[in-house]
């Protein structure tokens, strides 16, 4: 078994009462933030640079790179907005983050608020995840009880306002321009670029939106240097990062790992595919990437060869299916999704996400026809690469991989409903009789 895990942000999520501040003062917290705030703000965003951290929200763009993108302080407010949205399906690593170890973003926003020389920065949540809001809630109070942030951070005389806010739930208030449109008041839809965020991003200031995962990795960099993060991955995806393995795993769960494991270590160090069963197809980084089969299974998962190999790394959620589980009906359920979350503001996505949605259900339920798969290619291609942004191409990939790697299925699905191929109930993870009732649920 490989011995290469790196807990690093996730290195005490099982001690009792994790996500305090005592806990995480017990171990090191807020240190990275003193050492930072006793070098420059360029210094500090130097350092980073040269970490070469790629963006954890799914694009792999630079970190440092982005924030010395933003135009130059005129000395009006300059703004970090922090990406929580996290609302892809299978993605779930900013919101066990934010449970276990809330701190650790909160330290993350102070280092990056003064590299950026921002005053008042924004985390915005997805509006359901209630559980998560409160938490965040809880640490600001702490850590402004405590002298971390507010009008005077630890003593320097520097200023820092952290705004939690809760989106009302929505996909693509997780676009970095949507967002910002949300958080002003107004219905999340993507803007026109440019100008970029940097240039003009929340009331129209230079801003810089990065993802909580990006942010919280931000204290060990400043605390252990940037050699020490480029020590971890690869030459070109460096560091680490929260792998989360779902589905037909024997123990799924966050596995914190250097860029560059493959899925054939994370398997094994989720046990394996459950008992009995073999490994059919997967995600990379969550329902937008293309997927993968047994074939990508030494593929080193960082961004360049997870490229090269014609997916992406994206959210590193990798949803495991084994043989029991129909491609067509799982392609069906994000052809659902991503229908349903079309912000509808161009054509080629609004219109086409619904025709892929009638088509893919025709194919579910076998009642496909002779043209439909040749009509799903031709809507996809005129979907990709023509849409406003990367959510028309994201509705697109399942489809095309999944019809590159198992065409056969897509064509009995002209005459056999997918139920009847691959019946539901040999797919499910937990028996009925393994469910147990939630603890503190009230029965009568
Ligand atoms: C439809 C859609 C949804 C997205 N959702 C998220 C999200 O939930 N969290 C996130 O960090 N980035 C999301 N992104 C990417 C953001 O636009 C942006 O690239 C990211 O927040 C930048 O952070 P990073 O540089 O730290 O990766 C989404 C993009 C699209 C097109
Ligand atoms: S691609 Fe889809 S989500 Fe993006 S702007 Fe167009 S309609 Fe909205």
């Amino acid at each position: 078994m490989t011995d290469t895990l790196t807990p690093i942000l996730t290195k005490f999520w099982d001690d009792p009462r994790s996500w305090t501040l005592e806990t995480y003062l017990r171990h090191g917290g807020y240190r990275a933030l003193d050492k930072a705030l006793a070098m420059a703000p360029e210094e500090v965003l130097a350092t980073v640079k040269d970490s070469s951290i790629r963006g954890r929200g799914g694009a792999g763009f630079p970190t440092g790179l982005k924030w010395s993108f933003m135009s130059p302080p005129d000395g009006g407010p300059r703004y970090l907005v922090v990406n929580a949205d996290e609302s892809e399906p299978g993605t779930c690593k900013d919101v066990p983050l934010m449970m276990a170890n809330p701190h650790a973003l909160l330290e993350g926003v102070l280092i990056s608020s003064y590299a950026i020389g921002c005053e008042h920065a924004f985390i915005y949540l997805r509006g359901e995840v209630v559980h998560v809001y409160r938490r965040l809630l809880r640490a600001v109070e702490e850590a402004r009880a405590a002298g971390h942030l507010g009008d005077d951070v630890h003593g320097t005389g520097r200023r820092l306002e952290i705004t939690v806010h809760a989106g009302a739930g929505a996909y693509i208030c997780g676009e970095e321009t949507a967002l910002l449109d949300s958080l002003e008041g107004r219905r999340g839809q993507p803007r026109l670029k440019p100008p970029f965020p940097g240039a003009a991003g929340l009331y129209a200031r230079p801003t810089s939106v990065n993802n909580v995962e990006s942010i919280a990795s931000v204290p060990g960099i400043i605390l252990n240097g940037s050699e020490w993060f480029k020590d971890m991955g690869t030459e070109k995806s460096t560091g680490f990062g929260i792998f989360s393995l779902s589905g037909h795993v024997t123990n799924p769960g966050q596995f914190e790992a250097p860029l560059g494991i493959t899925m054939r270590e994370l398997i094994e160090l989720a046990g394996g595919i459950r008992s009995g069963h073999r490994l059919k197809f997967w995600t990379p980084g969550g329902s937008s990437t293309p997927i993968f089969t047994d074939e990508h299974l030494d593929i080193p998962l960082d961004f360049d060869s997870v490229a090269a190999a014609g997916s992406m790394l994206g959210t590193r959620a990798l949803q495991v299916f084994d043989e029991t589980v129909s491609v067509v009906r799982a392609v069906s359920r994000w052809t659902d999704f991503y229908a349903h979350e079309s912000c509808g503001k161009c054509t080629p996505c609004r219109e086409g996400t619904w025709w892929l949605r009638q088509i893919m259900t025709r194919i579910e339920h076998g009642q496909g026809t002779q043209h439909d798969i040749d009509t799903l290619l031709d809507v996809c291609d005129n979907i990709f690469g023509r849409s406003f942004c990367a959510l028309g191409d994201a509705a697109t990939t399942p489809i095309t991989s999944a019809l590159k790697y198992f065409r056969d299925e897509f064509e009995a699905g002209m005459h056999t409903p997918a139920s009847v191929l691959f019946p539901p109930e040999r797919s499910v993870v937990f028996a009925a009789a393994d469910l147990k009732e939630p603890t503190g649920m009230v029965t009568a």
